[in-house]
């Protein structure tokens, strides 16, 4: 089993809603630990760039407006298999097929306003927590 380091967003309609805690829990309740977090309040530039793979598809604009409309908390997990057990915490995309238990699944609105990201591969994961932390942040 090899320990990893993820990138986590818990995004603007779960800060609102005063859920950090809640969700904070489903990942330390999975094994993950919480080795960098901090709330910040993106700039649509900021926003743009980090999605920036997402730059062509039709939901681009409203997901960049929605990402910098309120404040975020973004984290760094660490634990065995990382990216995919934060993966499975989090549940499908798309709430609507979200397995039960899950945070998307208990917490999201919809596709869009789906209360968290997480990093999808080794090589994401590095790029998104280099783009928002320094390495003396991240404290395992
Ligand atoms: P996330 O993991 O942050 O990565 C890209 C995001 O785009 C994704 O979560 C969704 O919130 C968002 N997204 C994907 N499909 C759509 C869609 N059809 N409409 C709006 N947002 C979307």
């Amino acid at each position: 089993m090899a320990i990893e380091r993820t990138f986590s967003i818990i995004k603007p309609d779960a800060t609102r809603r005063n859920l950090i805690g809640k969700i904070n829990a489903k990942f330390e309740e999975a094994g993950l630990r919480i080795v960098a977090q901090k709330r910040i309040h993106m700039t649509k530039a900021q926003a743009g760039v980090f999605y920036g793979v997402h730059a062509e598809r039709p939901f681009f604009d409203e997901l960049c407006e929605f990402m910098c409309s309120e404040p975020i908390v973004v984290q760094v997990l660490e634990g065995e298999n990382a990216i995919s057990k934060n993966r499975e915490v989090m549940g499908a995309t798309n709430p609507a097929d979200a397995a039960e238990g899950t945070i998307r699944f208990e917490f999201a609105k919809s596709v869009g306003e789906n209360s968290v990201h997480g990093s999808d591969a080794p090589e994401t994961a590095a790029e998104e927590i280099a783009y928002f932390f320094s390495g003396l942040e991240l404290v395992g």
